[in-house]
């Protein structure tokens, strides 16, 4: 969560169970830096660091997460170019590179940022393979599902084919205040990817139902907002998960 999730806040939550926390969303180049400028305008959260601090910035918060938790570590970036991923990627503490393809707010779609880097599927595969080619950490893809304009399930299925170590979903279904579980289903049945199936996970229940649908894992955002998990995912953990609505 831009402006919130830093090694500070990471570590109040890794005790509850998380086997890998989420720093960022960092902006990385000039592009994104100046459309977080303009997010921040406009009374949004965001991290707030310049191009040439933004490596070691990311390196001393990675760094201090690692000095506490063997937790893996994992950092989502905004880039509207493949390079200033594959510097973070160098960074030797680092686990994995979370490519953006999800955030939608105006500033960044309007720099073929977060969400719209889907809509332009031969852009989208060739920044993927670059990133492939040169990564030196494991790479995610974080994609929003159900994005007018955008076949979640061929996307992943492509995501799929290029091989990356994660996609994580945000299966938000427009107009409900619940995730779309059906969509993770589907790409669970038409992939083999390692799946985080994220939306709407606030309590054991909730987590379960997501891992009965076909992720692999979980993850949670808004119910961790105030530092804290009202369960512990500990209880989840290596069980075959039963239905439970
Ligand atoms: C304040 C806030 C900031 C967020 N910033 C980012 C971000 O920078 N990058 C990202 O991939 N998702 C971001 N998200 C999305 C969350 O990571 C998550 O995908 C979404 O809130 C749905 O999951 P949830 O129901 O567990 O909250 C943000 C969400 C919130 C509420």
């Amino acid at each position: 969560m831009a402006g919130i999730t830093d090694s500070k806040f990471v570590k109040k939550l890794i005790p509850y169970g998380f086997d890998m926390v989420t720093i960022g969303g960092y902006n990385t180049d000039k592009k994104t830096i100046n459309a977080g400028e303009k997010i921040l305008k406009r009374d949004r959260r965001e991290f707030r660091i310049s191009e040439e601090d933004v490596i070691n910035h990311i390196e001393n918060e990675v760094n201090s997460i690692k000095e506490d938790f063997n937790a893996l570590v994992s950092v989502n970036l905004r880039a509207t170019t493949p390079d200033p991923i594959i510097e973070v990627s160098k960074i030797k503490e680092l686990d994995v590179v979370e490519l953006n393809a999800h955030c939608r707010q105006k500033e960044l779609v309007s720099i073929n940022c977060g969400q719209s880097m889907m809509k332009n599927q031969r852009y989208f595969e060739e920044f993927l393979k670059e990133l492939i080619k040169k990564s030196k950490s494991k790479i995610s893809v974080k994609i929003r599902a159900n994005v007018e304009g955008v076949d979640t399930l061929n996307i992943s299925k492509i995501i799929n084919k290029l091989n990356t170590d994660f996609l994580h979903v945000d299966c938000m279904k427009p107009k409900y205040p619940h995730g779309d579980l059906e969509i993770i289903k589907k790409i669970s049945e038409n992939t083999d990817i390692f799946i985080i199936g994220n939306n709407s996970i606030v309590d054991l229940k909730s987590a379960k139902n997501m891992l009965y649908v076909g992720a692999s894992g979980i993850s949670i955002a808004r119910a961790v907002l105030n530092g804290r998990l009202s369960f512990n995912l500990n209880e989840i953990k290596g069980k075959r998960n039963k239905r439970v609505f």
